[in-house]
């Protein structure tokens, strides 16, 4: 199998989980639920959970114990995104290829769409004790994913983010904002792989530091989409940061040094992944991949 055919077979291992704790859309609360799910299924990269599964694998995990995690890494994101195209953040109508959840289902049930996934991710995350209550990795794995998405991770980056919307750029901050609302949920789940997989301290903390390049790699690409892709393409709208008069790495370093500064800090991740000494040849080129992804 070459990689394309690996990462397409990895995605749809990844919605089946996903699909498996996606709630079904019934009762008085019908409408939540089809909220919830209408994200959830709209597509998207998945590129979380196959991170999580892949760091799993890479630390020779051998169970089941990943699956739930994998799904609520994904409802956690999802949350964000339908959080951040609200008209309070982004103010965004596409997301996906679709319409974005506020504009479907109205601005209230938006909100709530993506605070019930939020709180769904954990329910789903501790089912991982129904399925190995001794695993010692299952409570470590918790503790990551909850510190990770919280004032601490994605949602301090969001708030930043949008605090100093209209600022002049700032370096440091940029950092800042691009460590915690984007690489935050990189580290997330390569981080909880390899505690469920009961690796090291030490295997841990470089997963910390392979999932900070590879957001930071991650959100400028995303920078410089905006700039130079296409709504069809992306399934997103471009030239949203300009609309929002967001200072981005873009905005600061200008597209040619942006995209050489994405190579360097992906390289940087493989070089943290190399001195693991574990067998990670498809996470290895999957970072590659991600250098010169187009959506
Ligand atoms: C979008 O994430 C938000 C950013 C961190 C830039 P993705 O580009 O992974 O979005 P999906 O999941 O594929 O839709
Ligand atoms: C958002 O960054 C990162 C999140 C935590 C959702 P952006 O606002 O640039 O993400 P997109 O471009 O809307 O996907
Ligand atoms: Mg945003
Ligand atoms: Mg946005
Ligand atoms: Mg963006």
């Amino acid at each position: 199998m070459n990689f394309n055919e690996e990462l397409a077979c990895r995605t749809r291992q990844a919605e089946t989980i996903i699909g498996v704790y996606l709630p079904k859309a019934e009762g008085f609360q019908k409408t939540l639920l089809e909220a919830m799910n209408y994200s959830m299924t709209a597509g998207g990269k998945r590129l979380r959970p196959i991170l999580l599964q892949a760091s799993y694998e890479m630390f020779g995990g051998k169970g089941r114990v990943q699956e739930p995690f994998m799904a609520a890494i994904e409802m956690i994101h999802t949350h964000s995104l339908i959080h951040d195209d609200l008209p309070a953040i982004d103010n965004d109508d596409y997301r996906r290829g679709k319409k974005t959840t506020h504009v479907v289902f109205g601005e209230a049930m938006g909100i709530l769409a993506g605070d019930a996934l939020l709180n769904l991710a954990y329910e789903t995350a501790l089912r991982a004790f129904d399925l190995e209550p001794e695993n010692p990795g299952v409570p470590r794995a918790l503790r990551i994913l909850a510190k990770k998405t919280g004032a601490m991770g994605m949602l301090g980056g969001q708030s930043v983010d949008v605090q100093y919307e209209g600022a002049a750029p700032d370096r440091d901050r940029i950092d800042f904002i691009y460590r915690l609302k984007t690489s935050a949920l990189m580290e997330a789940p390569l981080m909880v792989g390899a505690a469920l997989a009961q690796a090291g301290p030490e295997a841990v903390d470089a997963c910390e530091a392979i999932g900070r390049d590879v957001g930071l790699a991650f959100q400028i690409r995303d920078d410089i989409l905006d700039v130079t892709s296409t709504t069809q393409a992306l399934g997103k709208p471009v030239k949203s940061d300009e609309k929002n008069k967001k200072a981005t790495y873009v905005t600061l370093e200008g597209i040619s040094r942006a995209e050489e500064d994405v190579k360097r800090i992906s390289e940087r991740a493989l070089k943290t992944l190399d001195a693991l000494h574990v067998s990670g040849g498809f996470l290895r080129e999957l970072i590659w991949d991600l250098v010169s992804r187009e959506k």
